[in-house]
């Protein structure tokens, strides 16, 4: 038996956005603890410099590291695009990136025209960038757009309807100007709008998720490092933010991974 075998997975985001990731690690892997970070007091991390994001990012890692996590799910694609190769030389354990479903995006799509709706950051990032020209044969068949304010809309409980539509509007015409058919949704908060990104396309478009590839590629690094919890019992969930308003967080926690208890306020500094 590993002796970590029973720590908990870390996973964070710069808030609600990695929800969905823990939702579906704790749909394929019920038998393991989590301990989850939304680290809204630096949210959003998509306006942020390089270095600014790096050094969060390697914080949040070294804090989760502290706690006695056993594995570091990024469930974020501008923390990932800023700092996983960078927490990979730092750190031991096994950690796992998410970034947009391009790949697959660009497979299934009939018209061989794609869209990415991501953070500014995320689009403008190398690693992001390298993707684009490894996939993009004709040079014009992938549209990808920074969505800012979009991360904010989604932390606040208070958004309308009619703020998301005045925000997406102009992104969707630009998408349908270029014929999509398929659209990635690379940042991990987007899901939660999902339905309302759809219905602003005057033809269906398909919307590509990654959370389920994700959640196998955790399973696959626990086992390939003989870390997957043993027992049979259902793990537990931990919530912690470094934010003052637990209200959004504790909702959607409660939606999508039937989360009951409280959030834990937590600083996580130097
Ligand atoms: N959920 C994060 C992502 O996937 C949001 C980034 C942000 O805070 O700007 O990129």
């Amino acid at each position: 038996m590993n002796p970590y075998e029973n720590a908990p997975i870390g996973v964070f985001d710069s808030g609600v956005g990695g929800l969905s990731i823990l939702s579906a690690c704790l749909n394929n892997l019920p038998s393991e603890s989590y301990l989850y970070i939304a680290d809204s007091a630096y949210a959003p991390y998509g306006d942020k410099t390089d270095s600014v994001i790096r050094d969060r990012v390697i914080q949040v890692v070294s804090y989760l590291i502290e706690r006695g996590a056993k594995a570091i799910v990024i469930a974020c694609n501008t923390a990932t695009a800023a700092a996983v190769h960078e927490c990979r030389e730092l750190f031991a354990l096994p950690i796992i990136g998410v970034e947009p479903g391009l790949k697959p995006a660009v497979k299934i799509s009939q018209s061989k025209r794609v869209g990415v709706l991501a953070t500014q950051y995320t689009v403008e990032s190398q690693k992001f960038q390298s993707l684009v020209m490894q996939l993009d044969q004709q040079s014009d068949s992938i549209t990808a757009l920074g969505c800012p304010g979009l991360v904010e809309l989604i932390e606040s409980q208070h958004t309308t309807s009619q703020e998301l539509e005045a925000l997406l509007t102009p992104y969707i015409e630009q998408f349908e100007r270029a014929g999509i058919d398929t659209l990635a949704l690379g940042c991990t908060h987007y899901g939660f709008v999902e339905k309302e990104i759809s219905a602003l396309f005057r033809d269906p478009v398909k919307v590509i998720d990654t959370s389920t590839s994700i959640a196998l590629e955790v399973e696959r690094r626990l086992k390939a490092m003989n870390l997957l919890s043993s027992t049979r019992a259902n793990g537990s969930v931990e919530l912690l933010t470094t934010g003052k308003d637990r209200e959004v967080l504790c909702a959607l926690a409660n939606r999508l991974v039937h989360f009951e208890g409280d959030v834990t306020p937590i600083e996580v500094s130097k």
